[in-house]
């Protein structure tokens, strides 16, 4: 990826601090394998000043969505879950992600009818829209190329409606609903409105979907000004990723305290329309538990909903000589019975059962040669299982083999799966998970509550964000980040690499094609930390303030001296304009000729990005650029 904005170049490269000035240590700042680094850019004062603070999770699923909320203070620390909805006495630990209009004509105003249950059981009449599905609207396929790169279907939106105005319009209702219903339980409203709100989003997400989904929450009004002066209200927002959250709660299991720390563990959360799998791994003590996340994500539309669209699919061709069983009303009650019944109940020892729905028209009722038994649709279970089922289950198991393939071998292997999401409740599912990785990976489990897994993590995110403990707060840097830069050349680099020897503009001789790593693979930093190296250039005018960094990435555990040593590549080409330091202006303006200028860069690596900084002399940020987005 090409980085966004310019700080660096230099006409003869960049050099560390005491090498420009021929002292002696040339040795890069490297984060060693495994050492832990403390934050130097942490939360801690704005973590103080909550102390004792409420904390809501919400989980914005693509069919359905929670709201779970603990606190400190007055909870002793336990999540709640929301779980009586409008439209229903029975509880329910989620409520549809669906959302009904009211619109006669396509320029009137769309108004909201009904939301959730009462959303999904009405009936569509002229005039109406039930809108379900809308989460996938900020898939980073959708919105790059306006389309899903699976087999389904966007919903259609009322006229003049935007995807984020439908995701602002669920979340408002939501939102109002969640507050009645915590205030009844908490008896504060004051807590409330100055709570911290965890959104979880698909690992899969790029940066423009997180942005949508902050931009609609804000506008849903799930975080505002709880008094004069609070001007870091929006920050009460966080955006966490599915499988982080599900990973908080994970780490609530038994299974996983039998875990050691430096062990890893990878999460599948396997949810209505995203299945997310990301890698983490137990640091410090368990008394302390810390889980940091091992920077490789990966994410694809494979959820349970794509086994009710291959359903349809399989319906329509088996059907396709009785077109009066093809209309949507048809189509329609034989999803809905799958989907609410037999889905849930397939097993791998279903293959000889015989599957039957009732067809929603009476007429053309008989023939067996495609499974039409007096009105009712036969399918044996063999064929939903290899047209149905296995082509997304298949999805899921090259999901988790990626995510394997991902974790370093250095990390002794992975000691735990963890099964989460409402998908993950499917014997299917879990079956062949088990066939699959058993023999690989000693611990195979999942949560009782797999559907909500993400949300109670979520909520307990925020209470760790409160008493600053047991959340990932850490990454583990993915591969090696790596400067190209020129150093004073030595004994060493005369006898290795005579080619690469030049005398600089300054007069010095300096070894070209020299490699300053500014992390390692491995290191476990804290997420934001920024990493800080300190450089020079050599300038020949106050005009020559610009600079090309060449960044290196490298997959390999060893540290190479030189760009042509190992297996390393260029990962991007970073501008960086040094007039924006104040240490530049000052020397340019005193200098009469040709100068040098000190400065430092720093790489910061969070859990969806690497990021390079250009910093003053007192830590001052005056230019960014991206590096590269983790994740897929
Ligand atoms: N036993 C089961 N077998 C197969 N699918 C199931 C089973 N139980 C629930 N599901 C499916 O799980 C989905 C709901 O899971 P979940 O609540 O985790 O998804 P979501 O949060 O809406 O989606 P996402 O996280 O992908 O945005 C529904 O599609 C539901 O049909
Ligand atoms: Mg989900």
């Amino acid at each position: 990826m090409t980085p966004t904005l310019a700080p660096l170049a230099i006409p003869g490269g960049i050099m560390s601090e005491r090498a420009a000035t021929g002292t002696t240590s040339t040795v890069p700042q490297v984060v060693a394998q495994g050492q832990q680094v403390v934050a130097e850019t942490d939360s801690g004062a704005y973590v103080a000043e909550v102390e004792g603070k409420l904390s809501v999770g919400i989980d914005f699923g693509t069919t359905f969505s929670g709201v779970a909320f603990g606190s400190n203070r007055n909870m002793n620390g336990q999540i709640r879950c929301i779980l009586s909805w409008p439209g229903s006495y029975e509880t329910y630990r989620k409520v549809p992600t669906c959302i009904a209009y009211y619109q006669p004509t396509p320029s009137s105003e769309a108004v909201i009818v009904a939301w959730g249950i009462e959303a999904k059981a009405m009936t569509l009449r002229e005039g109406f829209f039930k809108v379900e599905w809308f989460k996938l609207f900020l898939d980073p396929t959708v919105l790059r190329e306006g389309r899903l790169a699976s087999s389904a279907r966007l919903p259609d939106l009322p006229y003049g409606k935007e995807p984020i105005d439908v995701v602002t319009d669920y979340l408002s209702c939501l939102w109002k609903y969640a507050k009645e219903r915590i205030t009844d339980e908490i008896g504060s409203v004051a807590d409330l409105e100055a709570a911290d709100v965890i959104l979880t989003v698909p690992a899969a997400w790029d940066a423009a979907g997180c942005q949508m989904m902050r931009t609609a929450a804000i506008q849903a009004g799930m975080v505002q000004s709880a008094r004069g002066g609070d001007r870091n209200w929006r920050e009460r927002l966080r955006i966490i990723t599915e499988p982080e959250a599900a990973a908080i709660h994970a780490s609530t299991l038994s299974n996983l305290l039998n875990l050691r720390p430096s062990q890893a563990f990878v999460i599948c959360d396997a949810g209505g329309g995203t299945v997310d799998t990301a890698a983490y791994k137990l640091i410090g003590q368990l008394s302390n538990l810390e889980i940091a996340e091992m920077c490789a994500r990966t994410g694809a539309n494979a959820g349970s909903l794509f086994i009710d669209l291959r359903f349809e699919a399989l319906v329509k061709s088996l059907l396709r000589n009785h077109p009066v069983h093809l209309d949507e009303a048809s189509l329609l009650a034989f999803r809905h019975a799958f989907a609410e019944c037999d889905k849930l109940l397939f097993s791998t020892a279903d293959d000889d059962t015989h599957f039957r729905f009732n067809c929603f028209n009476i007429e053309d009722a008989h023939d067996p040669e495609c499974g039409l038994e007096y009105g009712e649709l036969v399918i044996p279970g063999s064929v939903i299982r290899r047209d149905v089922f296995e082509p997304v289950v298949q999805q899921v198991l090259d999901l988790i083999e990626v995510q394997l393939a991902k974790v370093p071998t250095t990390h002794q292997g992975v000691q735990a799966l963890i099964l989460v999401g409402g998908f993950a409740a499917s014997e299917y599912l879990c079956s062949r998970v088990h066939e699959t990785f058993s023999a690989r990976i000693p611990v195979i489990a999942k949560p009782r509550d797999t559907d909500v897994a993400t949300l109670q993590g979520a909520a307990r995110y925020g209470l760790g964000l409160i008493g600053g403990k047991a959340t990932v707060s850490s990454v583990i840097s993915p591969r090696s980040y790596i400067m190209k830069c020129k150093l004073p050349a030595s004994d060493e680099d005369r006898y290795q690499r005579p080619g690469f020897i030049v005398r600089n503009d300054a007069g010095i001789e300096v070894c070209e094609n020299r490699l300053s790593y500014l992390v390692a693979k491995g290191a476990v930093l804290r997420k934001g930390q920024r990493l800080r190296s300190r450089y020079c250039k050599f300038s020949r005018s106050p005009q020559d303030s610009v600079f090309t960094a060449v960044l290196y990435v490298s997959d390999s555990d060893k540290i190479y001296r030189y760009t042509d040593e190992g297996p390393i590549e260029e990962l991007c080409r970073w501008s960086v304009d040094l007039s924006a330091l104040p240490s530049w202006a000052r020397a340019a303006e005193s200098a009469t000729g040709s100068f040098w200028v000190e400065f430092d860069l720093a790489l910061v690596v969070d859990s969806a990005e690497v990021l390079g900084v250009l910093l003053t002399d007192e830590g001052e940020e005056v230019g960014r650029a991206h590096f590269e987005y983790l994740g897929n």
